[in-house]
Protein backbone atom coordinates (compact mmCIF):
# COMPACT_ATOMS: atom_id res chain seq x y z
CA UNK A 1 0.00 0.00 0.00
CA UNK A 2 1.45 3.63 -1.19
CA UNK A 3 1.30 5.97 1.39
CA UNK A 4 -1.36 9.03 0.77
CA UNK A 5 0.45 12.33 0.24
CA UNK A 6 -2.22 14.92 -0.08
CA UNK A 7 -0.75 18.55 -1.29
CA UNK A 8 -3.21 22.51 -2.39
CA UNK A 9 -1.68 24.93 -3.80
CA UNK A 10 -4.49 27.97 -3.29
CA UNK A 11 -7.45 28.38 -5.21
CA UNK A 12 -6.43 31.23 -7.65
CA UNK A 13 -8.81 34.54 -8.10
CA UNK A 14 -10.59 34.33 -10.80
CA UNK A 15 -10.81 38.06 -11.79
CA UNK A 16 -7.91 38.12 -14.36
CA UNK A 17 -4.78 36.67 -15.94
CA UNK A 18 -2.08 34.61 -13.84
CA UNK A 19 1.32 35.67 -13.84
CA UNK A 20 4.39 34.60 -12.83
CA UNK A 21 3.91 34.93 -9.39
CA UNK A 22 0.95 32.83 -9.47
CA UNK A 23 2.94 30.67 -11.19
CA UNK A 24 5.40 30.08 -8.36
CA UNK A 25 2.80 28.77 -6.00
CA UNK A 26 2.19 26.29 -8.89
CA UNK A 27 5.69 25.39 -9.94
CA UNK A 28 6.77 25.02 -6.19
CA UNK A 29 3.43 22.47 -5.34
CA UNK A 30 4.09 20.32 -8.74
CA UNK A 31 7.37 19.79 -7.82
CA UNK A 32 6.59 18.56 -4.18
CA UNK A 33 4.06 16.43 -5.86
CA UNK A 34 6.31 15.26 -8.42
CA UNK A 35 9.07 14.53 -6.00
CA UNK A 36 6.51 12.53 -3.84
CA UNK A 37 4.97 10.30 -6.74
CA UNK A 38 9.16 9.26 -7.46
CA UNK A 39 9.86 8.71 -3.74
CA UNK A 40 6.64 6.12 -4.21
CA UNK A 41 3.48 8.26 -2.30
CA UNK A 42 0.41 8.20 -3.43
CA UNK A 43 -0.04 11.89 -4.48
CA UNK A 44 -3.31 13.88 -4.34
CA UNK A 45 -2.03 17.10 -5.94
CA UNK A 46 -5.08 19.67 -5.77
CA UNK A 47 -5.41 23.42 -7.53
CA UNK A 48 -8.48 24.95 -8.76
CA UNK A 49 -9.70 28.14 -9.16
CA UNK A 50 -11.72 30.94 -6.63
CA UNK A 51 -15.02 32.20 -8.69
CA UNK A 52 -17.07 34.02 -6.14
CA UNK A 53 -17.10 37.22 -4.78
CA UNK A 54 -17.12 41.06 -5.26
CA UNK A 55 -14.21 41.78 -7.11
CA UNK A 56 -15.66 38.85 -9.64
CA UNK A 57 -18.80 40.58 -9.87
CA UNK A 58 -17.33 43.79 -10.84
CA UNK A 59 -15.30 42.67 -13.52
CA UNK A 60 -17.41 40.83 -15.24
CA UNK A 61 -19.85 43.62 -15.55
CA UNK A 62 -17.21 46.05 -16.72
CA UNK A 63 -16.69 43.61 -19.50
CA UNK A 64 -20.48 43.11 -20.28
CA UNK A 65 -20.50 39.46 -18.99
CA UNK A 66 -22.45 37.82 -16.81
CA UNK A 67 -19.97 36.31 -14.15
CA UNK A 68 -20.89 32.46 -14.77
CA UNK A 69 -19.51 33.20 -18.63
CA UNK A 70 -16.59 35.36 -16.99
CA UNK A 71 -15.23 32.84 -14.95
CA UNK A 72 -16.15 30.25 -17.73
CA UNK A 73 -13.28 32.48 -20.31
CA UNK A 74 -10.48 32.25 -17.34
CA UNK A 75 -11.49 28.50 -16.64
CA UNK A 76 -10.08 28.08 -19.96
CA UNK A 77 -7.07 29.89 -19.89
CA UNK A 78 -6.08 28.76 -16.12
CA UNK A 79 -6.09 25.24 -17.18
CA UNK A 80 -4.43 25.79 -20.47
CA UNK A 81 -1.46 28.18 -18.57
CA UNK A 82 -1.07 24.67 -16.32
CA UNK A 83 -0.82 22.23 -18.44
CA UNK A 84 1.32 24.29 -20.62
CA UNK A 85 3.63 24.58 -17.70
CA UNK A 86 2.76 20.99 -16.69
CA UNK A 87 1.50 21.31 -13.34
CA UNK A 88 0.25 17.75 -12.95
CA UNK A 89 -2.36 18.39 -10.28
CA UNK A 90 -4.90 15.53 -10.21
CA UNK A 91 -7.89 17.17 -8.97
CA UNK A 92 -8.45 20.56 -10.07
CA UNK A 93 -11.81 22.33 -8.25
CA UNK A 94 -13.81 25.59 -9.34
CA UNK A 95 -16.39 27.33 -6.69
CA UNK A 96 -19.06 27.68 -8.64
CA UNK A 97 -18.63 23.49 -9.22
CA UNK A 98 -22.34 22.31 -8.02
CA UNK A 99 -20.91 20.02 -5.95
CA UNK A 100 -18.57 22.47 -4.30
CA UNK A 101 -21.90 25.05 -3.49
CA UNK A 102 -23.96 22.41 -1.90
CA UNK A 103 -21.47 21.21 0.64
CA UNK A 104 -20.51 25.27 1.50
CA UNK A 105 -24.45 25.31 2.09
CA UNK A 106 -24.39 22.01 4.18
CA UNK A 107 -21.47 23.93 6.44
CA UNK A 108 -23.28 26.89 6.92
CA UNK A 109 -26.47 24.91 7.78
CA UNK A 110 -23.94 22.89 9.94
CA UNK A 111 -22.57 25.96 11.26
CA UNK A 112 -25.84 27.51 12.02
CA UNK A 113 -27.78 24.48 13.47
CA UNK A 114 -24.50 24.15 16.40
CA UNK A 115 -24.63 27.88 17.10
CA UNK A 116 -21.60 28.79 15.99
CA UNK A 117 -23.59 31.41 13.73
CA UNK A 118 -25.25 34.65 14.74
CA UNK A 119 -26.83 37.19 12.62
CA UNK A 120 -25.99 40.82 13.94
CA UNK A 121 -24.59 43.81 12.21
CA UNK A 122 -21.34 44.39 10.46
CA UNK A 123 -19.85 47.54 10.51
CA UNK A 124 -16.14 48.29 9.31
CA UNK A 125 -13.92 48.77 6.67
CA UNK A 126 -13.89 46.38 3.72
CA UNK A 127 -11.13 45.88 0.90
CA UNK A 128 -12.11 44.64 -1.86
CA UNK A 129 -9.27 43.90 -4.17
CA UNK A 130 -8.39 41.54 -1.30
CA UNK A 131 -11.64 40.10 0.06
CA UNK A 132 -10.81 41.27 3.64
CA UNK A 133 -12.58 43.44 6.16
CA UNK A 134 -9.96 45.29 8.70
CA UNK A 135 -11.08 47.32 11.83
CA UNK A 136 -10.35 50.67 12.14
CA UNK A 137 -7.13 50.56 14.45
CA UNK A 138 -5.94 47.81 11.75
CA UNK A 139 -5.40 49.94 8.73
CA UNK A 140 -2.27 51.51 7.93
CA UNK A 141 -3.04 55.14 6.72
CA UNK A 142 -6.20 54.78 6.24
CA UNK A 143 -5.77 52.20 3.88
CA UNK A 144 -5.63 48.61 3.82
CA UNK A 145 -3.12 46.86 5.70
CA UNK A 146 -2.12 44.35 2.76
CA UNK A 147 -2.14 45.81 -0.56
CA UNK A 148 -2.26 49.98 0.70
CA UNK A 149 -5.59 50.56 -1.48
CA UNK A 150 -8.08 52.50 -0.52
CA UNK A 151 -10.84 50.43 1.80
CA UNK A 152 -14.86 50.86 2.08
CA UNK A 153 -16.91 51.47 5.25
CA UNK A 154 -19.17 48.74 5.08
CA UNK A 155 -22.59 48.44 7.30
CA UNK A 156 -25.00 45.93 6.78
CA UNK A 157 -26.80 43.01 8.67
CA UNK A 158 -24.22 40.26 8.87
CA UNK A 159 -23.86 36.49 9.63
CA UNK A 160 -21.40 36.05 12.30
CA UNK A 161 -19.07 32.96 12.89
CA UNK A 162 -18.35 32.47 16.63
CA UNK A 163 -14.03 32.63 16.05
CA UNK A 164 -14.01 33.64 19.39
CA UNK A 165 -15.75 30.68 20.83
CA UNK A 166 -12.63 28.18 19.17
CA UNK A 167 -9.90 30.72 20.32
CA UNK A 168 -8.16 28.99 23.08
CA UNK A 169 -8.77 25.57 21.55
CA UNK A 170 -6.78 27.24 18.75
CA UNK A 171 -3.79 28.60 20.85
CA UNK A 172 -3.75 25.19 22.26
CA UNK A 173 -3.06 23.65 18.59
CA UNK A 174 -0.27 26.01 18.05
CA UNK A 175 1.42 25.15 21.32
CA UNK A 176 0.87 21.37 20.80
CA UNK A 177 1.86 21.16 17.27
CA UNK A 178 5.24 23.27 17.06
CA UNK A 179 5.53 21.92 13.06
CA UNK A 180 1.75 23.19 11.79
CA UNK A 181 3.23 26.24 10.49
CA UNK A 182 6.64 25.79 8.60
CA UNK A 183 8.05 29.28 9.99
CA UNK A 184 8.23 30.04 13.38
CA UNK A 185 8.21 33.98 12.78
CA UNK A 186 5.35 33.65 11.24
CA UNK A 187 3.88 31.38 13.85
CA UNK A 188 4.51 34.33 16.10
CA UNK A 189 3.42 36.88 14.49
CA UNK A 190 0.00 35.21 14.04
CA UNK A 191 -0.10 35.00 17.68
CA UNK A 192 0.72 37.60 18.92
CA UNK A 193 -0.61 40.26 16.24
CA UNK A 194 -3.79 38.40 15.77
CA UNK A 195 -4.97 35.56 18.10
CA UNK A 196 -3.79 36.45 21.52
CA UNK A 197 -4.85 40.32 21.21
CA UNK A 198 -8.56 38.13 20.74
CA UNK A 199 -10.17 36.97 17.93
CA UNK A 200 -12.95 38.91 16.46
CA UNK A 201 -16.17 36.90 15.41
CA UNK A 202 -16.18 36.82 11.91
CA UNK A 203 -18.58 38.35 9.13
CA UNK A 204 -18.99 35.23 6.93
CA UNK A 205 -21.87 36.75 4.87
CA UNK A 206 -22.40 39.80 1.92
CA UNK A 207 -25.86 41.44 1.31
CA UNK A 208 -24.34 44.14 -1.15
CA UNK A 209 -23.70 41.67 -4.10
CA UNK A 210 -25.01 38.75 -5.25
CA UNK A 211 -21.98 36.35 -6.86
CA UNK A 212 -21.69 33.91 -3.87
CA UNK A 213 -23.15 30.84 -2.80
CA UNK A 214 -26.97 31.93 -1.24
CA UNK A 215 -27.07 31.15 2.15
CA UNK A 216 -29.63 28.06 2.71
CA UNK A 217 -31.12 29.77 5.59
CA UNK A 218 -31.47 33.34 4.21
CA UNK A 219 -30.58 33.82 0.78
CA UNK A 220 -30.68 37.76 0.97
CA UNK A 221 -27.29 36.95 1.78
CA UNK A 222 -24.48 34.94 0.15
CA UNK A 223 -21.16 33.29 1.48
CA UNK A 224 -18.26 35.22 2.36
CA UNK A 225 -15.23 34.59 -0.15
CA UNK A 226 -13.34 33.02 2.35
CA UNK A 227 -15.78 30.49 3.73
CA UNK A 228 -16.27 29.34 0.21
CA UNK A 229 -12.91 29.05 -0.86
CA UNK A 230 -11.17 27.91 2.55
CA UNK A 231 -13.78 24.83 1.88
CA UNK A 232 -12.50 23.73 -1.23
CA UNK A 233 -9.54 21.63 -0.01
CA UNK A 234 -12.06 18.99 1.05
CA UNK A 235 -15.20 19.56 -1.02
CA UNK A 236 -12.89 18.72 -4.09
CA UNK A 237 -12.58 15.22 -1.97
CA UNK A 238 -16.27 14.60 -1.68
CA UNK A 239 -16.77 15.78 2.10
CA UNK A 240 -20.60 15.62 2.73
CA UNK A 241 -21.10 14.10 -1.00
CA UNK A 242 -22.06 10.53 -1.29
CA UNK A 243 -19.04 9.21 -2.40
CA UNK A 244 -16.40 10.15 0.08
CA UNK A 245 -13.64 7.76 -0.21
CA UNK A 246 -11.26 10.16 -1.72
CA UNK A 247 -11.65 12.24 1.73
CA UNK A 248 -10.99 10.03 3.60
CA UNK A 249 -8.00 8.27 2.40
CA UNK A 250 -6.24 12.34 2.01
CA UNK A 251 -8.10 13.76 4.41
CA UNK A 252 -5.95 15.62 6.60
CA UNK A 253 -3.86 17.34 4.22
CA UNK A 254 -0.19 17.05 4.35
CA UNK A 255 0.84 20.46 3.33
CA UNK A 256 -1.17 23.69 2.29
CA UNK A 257 1.14 25.55 0.09
CA UNK A 258 0.50 29.41 -0.49
CA UNK A 259 2.32 32.64 -0.24
CA UNK A 260 2.90 35.26 2.47
CA UNK A 261 -0.37 37.57 2.50
CA UNK A 262 -3.01 34.54 2.89
CA UNK A 263 -1.61 32.65 5.57
CA UNK A 264 -3.51 34.17 8.16
CA UNK A 265 -6.96 32.79 6.75
CA UNK A 266 -4.98 29.41 6.91
CA UNK A 267 -4.32 29.21 9.73
CA UNK A 268 -7.09 31.08 11.91
CA UNK A 269 -10.19 30.74 9.81
CA UNK A 270 -9.62 27.33 8.69
CA UNK A 271 -8.45 25.35 11.58
CA UNK A 272 -11.35 27.01 13.43
CA UNK A 273 -13.88 25.90 10.72
CA UNK A 274 -12.33 22.46 10.81
CA UNK A 275 -12.63 22.18 14.69
CA UNK A 276 -16.53 23.49 14.49
CA UNK A 277 -16.53 20.62 12.02
CA UNK A 278 -14.90 18.53 14.00
CA UNK A 279 -12.72 17.37 11.83
CA UNK A 280 -8.83 16.79 12.22
CA UNK A 281 -6.03 20.17 10.99
CA UNK A 282 -3.89 19.88 8.24
CA UNK A 283 -0.72 18.70 8.94
CA UNK A 284 1.73 21.27 7.90
CA UNK A 285 1.13 25.06 6.32
CA UNK A 286 3.71 26.32 4.15
CA UNK A 287 4.04 30.34 3.02
CA UNK A 288 6.42 31.53 0.78
CA UNK A 289 7.66 35.00 -0.31
CA UNK A 290 6.70 36.99 -3.45
CA UNK A 291 8.09 37.42 -6.56
CA UNK A 292 8.47 41.11 -6.65
CA UNK A 293 8.66 43.68 -9.56
CA UNK A 294 11.24 46.12 -10.18
CA UNK A 295 10.66 48.36 -6.96
CA UNK A 296 10.11 45.59 -4.40
CA UNK A 297 6.59 45.61 -4.82
CA UNK A 298 4.59 42.65 -5.32
CA UNK A 299 4.10 41.49 -8.49
CA UNK A 300 0.26 41.68 -8.62
CA UNK A 301 -3.09 41.75 -11.03
CA UNK A 302 -4.19 45.13 -9.76
CA UNK A 303 -0.83 46.69 -9.75
CA UNK A 304 -0.22 45.91 -13.74
CA UNK A 305 3.67 44.73 -12.78
CA UNK A 306 3.07 41.00 -13.83
CA UNK A 307 4.79 39.34 -15.90
CA UNK A 308 3.13 36.68 -18.52
CA UNK A 309 4.19 33.59 -18.45
CA UNK A 310 3.13 32.96 -21.55
CA UNK A 311 5.82 34.60 -23.53
CA UNK A 312 8.54 33.69 -21.87
CA UNK A 313 7.42 29.42 -22.52
CA UNK A 314 7.11 30.68 -25.83
CA UNK A 315 10.25 31.80 -26.18
CA UNK A 316 12.80 29.65 -23.55
CA UNK A 317 11.02 26.90 -23.39
CA UNK A 318 8.83 25.46 -20.47
CA UNK A 319 11.57 24.56 -18.02
CA UNK A 320 13.87 27.66 -18.75
CA UNK A 321 10.77 28.94 -17.13
CA UNK A 322 9.99 26.72 -14.27
CA UNK A 323 13.98 26.28 -13.37
CA UNK A 324 14.22 30.31 -13.05
CA UNK A 325 10.98 30.24 -10.30
CA UNK A 326 12.44 27.63 -8.80
CA UNK A 327 15.74 28.64 -8.70
CA UNK A 328 15.29 31.95 -8.27
CA UNK A 329 12.08 32.11 -6.60
CA UNK A 330 10.85 32.88 -3.44
CA UNK A 331 11.21 30.46 -0.91
CA UNK A 332 11.30 32.06 2.61
CA UNK A 333 11.94 35.69 1.46
CA UNK A 334 10.58 37.64 -1.31
CA UNK A 335 12.72 37.69 -4.66
CA UNK A 336 12.77 40.21 -7.81
CA UNK A 337 12.08 39.01 -11.12
CA UNK A 338 14.77 40.10 -13.41
CA UNK A 339 15.81 39.46 -17.17
CA UNK A 340 19.02 39.27 -16.42
CA UNK A 341 18.70 36.94 -13.90
CA UNK A 342 16.55 34.52 -16.23
CA UNK A 343 18.70 34.90 -19.14
CA UNK A 344 21.85 34.06 -17.13
CA UNK A 345 20.04 31.23 -15.33
CA UNK A 346 19.56 30.08 -18.66
CA UNK A 347 22.91 30.54 -20.09
CA UNK A 348 24.67 29.13 -17.33
CA UNK A 349 23.02 26.43 -15.58
CA UNK A 350 21.13 24.76 -18.11
CA UNK A 351 22.69 25.84 -21.71
CA UNK A 352 26.68 25.65 -20.05
CA UNK A 353 26.36 23.44 -16.88
CA UNK A 354 23.68 20.90 -17.46
CA UNK A 355 23.23 21.56 -21.84
CA UNK A 356 27.23 20.83 -22.22
CA UNK A 357 27.59 17.96 -19.86
CA UNK A 358 24.70 16.06 -22.15
CA UNK A 359 26.09 17.21 -25.40
CA UNK A 360 29.90 16.09 -24.49
CA UNK A 361 28.93 13.00 -23.06
CA UNK A 362 27.02 11.85 -25.89
CA UNK A 363 29.50 12.56 -28.56
CA UNK A 364 32.16 11.08 -26.88
CA UNK A 365 30.07 7.99 -26.75
CA UNK A 366 29.24 8.12 -30.55
CA UNK A 367 32.39 9.04 -31.43
CA UNK A 368 34.10 5.87 -29.32
CA UNK A 369 31.85 3.61 -29.31
CA UNK A 370 29.73 3.73 -32.09
CA UNK A 371 26.32 5.26 -29.54
CA UNK A 372 26.39 2.10 -27.88
CA UNK A 373 27.33 2.10 -24.06
CA UNK A 374 30.11 -0.29 -22.99
CA UNK A 375 30.21 -3.33 -20.89
CA UNK A 376 32.08 -2.20 -17.48
CA UNK A 377 31.99 -4.36 -14.56
CA UNK A 378 34.15 -1.85 -12.59
CA UNK A 379 33.84 1.11 -13.72
CA UNK A 380 35.40 2.60 -10.21
CA UNK A 381 39.18 2.59 -10.99
CA UNK A 382 40.69 5.49 -8.66
CA UNK A 383 39.89 8.06 -6.64
CA UNK A 384 38.39 10.26 -9.24
CA UNK A 385 36.07 7.64 -9.91
CA UNK A 386 35.09 6.77 -6.62
CA UNK A 387 34.77 10.66 -4.85
CA UNK A 388 32.44 10.98 -8.29
CA UNK A 389 30.44 7.85 -8.26
CA UNK A 390 30.09 8.30 -4.56
CA UNK A 391 28.58 12.14 -4.92
CA UNK A 392 26.13 10.51 -7.06
CA UNK A 393 24.70 8.03 -4.98
CA UNK A 394 24.12 10.24 -2.20
CA UNK A 395 22.09 13.10 -4.47
CA UNK A 396 19.13 11.38 -3.80
CA UNK A 397 19.31 11.50 0.28
CA UNK A 398 20.37 14.65 -0.03
CA UNK A 399 17.85 16.03 -2.23
CA UNK A 400 15.13 14.32 -0.28
CA UNK A 401 16.08 16.15 2.97
CA UNK A 402 16.05 19.87 1.12
CA UNK A 403 12.68 18.81 -0.10
CA UNK A 404 11.38 17.82 3.24
CA UNK A 405 12.20 21.44 4.77
CA UNK A 406 10.45 22.72 1.38
CA UNK A 407 13.96 24.28 -0.04
CA UNK A 408 13.30 23.25 -3.16
CA UNK A 409 16.29 25.91 -4.59
CA UNK A 410 18.74 23.92 -2.06
CA UNK A 411 17.18 20.33 -3.24
CA UNK A 412 18.24 21.78 -6.99
CA UNK A 413 21.38 22.84 -5.87
CA UNK A 414 22.21 19.61 -4.88
CA UNK A 415 21.32 18.08 -8.30
CA UNK A 416 23.42 20.88 -9.89
CA UNK A 417 26.59 19.57 -7.79
CA UNK A 418 26.34 16.16 -9.37
CA UNK A 419 26.32 18.34 -12.77
CA UNK A 420 29.35 20.35 -12.21
CA UNK A 421 30.76 17.29 -10.63
CA UNK A 422 30.24 15.59 -13.48
CA UNK A 423 31.80 18.24 -15.89
CA UNK A 424 34.95 18.73 -13.79
CA UNK A 425 35.14 14.81 -13.52
CA UNK A 426 35.70 15.03 -17.85
CA UNK A 427 38.22 17.92 -17.32
CA UNK A 428 40.11 15.76 -14.77
CA UNK A 429 40.03 12.14 -16.22
CA UNK A 430 40.68 13.47 -20.17
CA UNK A 431 38.70 10.83 -21.66
CA UNK A 432 40.54 12.28 -24.83
CA UNK A 433 43.53 10.83 -23.84
CA UNK A 434 42.31 7.74 -23.46
CA UNK A 435 41.79 6.78 -27.43
CA UNK A 436 43.30 3.44 -27.47
CA UNK A 437 42.46 2.69 -23.75
CA UNK A 438 39.03 1.14 -24.29
CA UNK A 439 38.80 -0.21 -21.00
CA UNK A 440 39.63 3.03 -19.02
CA UNK A 441 37.04 4.97 -21.68
CA UNK A 442 34.04 2.40 -21.11
CA UNK A 443 34.65 3.12 -17.35
CA UNK A 444 34.65 6.88 -17.15
CA UNK A 445 31.85 6.80 -19.96
CA UNK A 446 30.19 4.20 -17.46
CA UNK A 447 30.10 7.04 -14.64
CA UNK A 448 29.24 9.95 -16.79
CA UNK A 449 26.34 7.86 -18.18
CA UNK A 450 25.41 7.13 -14.60
CA UNK A 451 25.49 10.53 -13.75
CA UNK A 452 22.83 11.86 -16.53
CA UNK A 453 20.43 8.79 -15.19
CA UNK A 454 20.76 10.01 -11.98
CA UNK A 455 20.29 13.68 -12.46
CA UNK A 456 17.56 12.60 -15.28
CA UNK A 457 15.83 11.28 -12.52
CA UNK A 458 15.68 13.77 -9.95
CA UNK A 459 14.91 16.49 -12.78
CA UNK A 460 11.72 14.60 -13.28
CA UNK A 461 10.24 16.45 -9.97
CA UNK A 462 11.36 19.77 -11.45
CA UNK A 463 12.26 20.10 -14.83
CA UNK A 464 10.04 16.92 -16.40
CA UNK A 465 10.53 17.64 -20.14
CA UNK A 466 14.48 17.69 -19.61
CA UNK A 467 13.77 14.62 -17.94
CA UNK A 468 12.24 12.73 -21.08
CA UNK A 469 15.27 14.84 -23.21
CA UNK A 470 17.93 13.35 -21.23
CA UNK A 471 16.27 10.11 -21.37
CA UNK A 472 15.85 9.68 -25.17
CA UNK A 473 19.35 10.94 -25.52
CA UNK A 474 20.44 8.31 -23.29
CA UNK A 475 18.45 5.56 -25.03
CA UNK A 476 16.11 4.66 -22.15
CA UNK A 477 12.74 5.04 -21.57
CA UNK A 478 11.03 7.89 -19.23
CA UNK A 479 9.66 5.47 -16.87
CA UNK A 480 12.85 3.79 -16.41
CA UNK A 481 14.27 6.65 -14.34
CA UNK A 482 13.69 5.43 -11.25
CA UNK A 483 15.12 7.03 -7.38
CA UNK A 484 15.71 3.63 -6.12
CA UNK A 485 17.85 2.28 -9.19
CA UNK A 486 20.93 5.25 -8.03
CA UNK A 487 22.70 2.89 -6.70
CA UNK A 488 26.28 0.70 -7.65
CA UNK A 489 24.47 -2.26 -8.81
CA UNK A 490 22.35 -0.59 -11.09
CA UNK A 491 24.92 1.46 -12.35
CA UNK A 492 26.54 -1.93 -13.60
CA UNK A 493 23.82 -3.21 -15.46
CA UNK A 494 23.84 -0.18 -17.47
CA UNK A 495 25.38 -1.04 -20.99
CA UNK A 496 24.61 -1.97 -24.56
CA UNK A 497 22.59 1.42 -24.34
CA UNK A 498 22.01 3.43 -27.63
CA UNK A 499 23.25 6.89 -26.71
CA UNK A 500 22.30 9.90 -29.69
CA UNK A 501 23.75 13.21 -29.64
CA UNK A 502 20.67 15.21 -30.07
CA UNK A 503 20.30 19.32 -30.70
CA UNK A 504 21.43 21.07 -27.32
CA UNK A 505 18.61 21.25 -24.67
CA UNK A 506 18.73 24.86 -24.64
CA UNK A 507 20.49 26.89 -27.19
CA UNK A 508 22.67 29.41 -25.97
CA UNK A 509 21.04 33.10 -26.05
CA UNK A 510 22.42 36.55 -26.82
CA UNK A 511 22.19 38.55 -24.02
CA UNK A 512 21.73 41.93 -25.45
CA UNK A 513 19.10 40.64 -27.99
CA UNK A 514 16.93 39.11 -24.78
CA UNK A 515 17.43 41.76 -22.92
CA UNK A 516 15.81 43.87 -25.67
CA UNK A 517 13.24 40.95 -25.49
CA UNK A 518 12.25 41.26 -22.23
CA UNK A 519 12.39 44.56 -20.85
CA UNK A 520 10.10 45.81 -24.17
N1 LIG B 1 -8.35 33.13 -3.85
C1 LIG B 1 -7.42 33.38 -2.83
C2 LIG B 1 -6.88 32.09 -2.24
C3 LIG B 1 -7.90 31.19 -1.63
S1 LIG B 1 -7.21 29.70 -1.09
C4 LIG B 1 -8.37 28.99 -0.18
C5 LIG B 1 -6.25 34.19 -3.40
N2 LIG B 1 -6.06 34.12 -4.72
S2 LIG B 1 -4.92 34.92 -5.51
O1 LIG B 1 -5.12 34.57 -6.89
O2 LIG B 1 -4.95 36.30 -5.19
O3 LIG B 1 -3.54 34.44 -5.03
C6 LIG B 1 -3.28 33.14 -4.66
C7 LIG B 1 -1.84 32.83 -4.53
O4 LIG B 1 -1.11 33.14 -5.71
C8 LIG B 1 -0.99 33.48 -3.45
O5 LIG B 1 -1.18 33.07 -2.14
C9 LIG B 1 0.35 32.97 -3.92
O6 LIG B 1 0.45 31.62 -3.60
C10 LIG B 1 0.25 33.19 -5.41
N3 LIG B 1 0.78 34.50 -5.78
C11 LIG B 1 0.12 35.54 -6.33
N4 LIG B 1 1.00 36.55 -6.55
C12 LIG B 1 2.23 36.17 -6.16
C13 LIG B 1 3.51 36.75 -6.20
N5 LIG B 1 3.74 37.96 -6.70
N6 LIG B 1 4.55 36.03 -5.72
C14 LIG B 1 4.40 34.75 -5.23
N7 LIG B 1 3.19 34.18 -5.17
C15 LIG B 1 2.10 34.87 -5.61
O7 LIG B 1 -5.54 34.79 -2.62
Amino acid sequence: MKKPFYITTPIYYASGNLHIGHCCTSIFADSIARFKRLEGYDVMFLTGADEHGQKVEEKAKELGMTPQEFVDSLDIKFKELWNLLHISYDRYIRTTDKNHVEVVKKIYQKLLDQGDLYKSEYEGWYCVPCESFFTESQLVDDKCPDCGREVKLMKEESYFFRLSKYQKRLEQYYEEHPDFIRLEATKHEMLNSFIKPGLQDLCVSRTSFKWGVPLPFDDKHVSYVWIDALANYITALGYMQEDDSLFKKYWPADLHLMAKEIVRFHVIIWPILLMALDLPIPKRFHAHGWVTGKNGAKMSKSMGNGVNPLSICDRYGVDALRYYILRNGPIMKDSEYSAEGLINAINNDLCNSLGNLLSRTTAMIVQNFNGVLPKCENSVQNDIDKYFVESIISMPSKVKEKMEDIELNNAIQEIWNVINNANKYIEETTPWSYKEDKQRLSAIFSNLYFALYSVATLLKAFLPDTAKRIAQDLGIDEDELKLENINDEYKNTLQNLTVTKNAPLFPRLKVEEELKFLNN
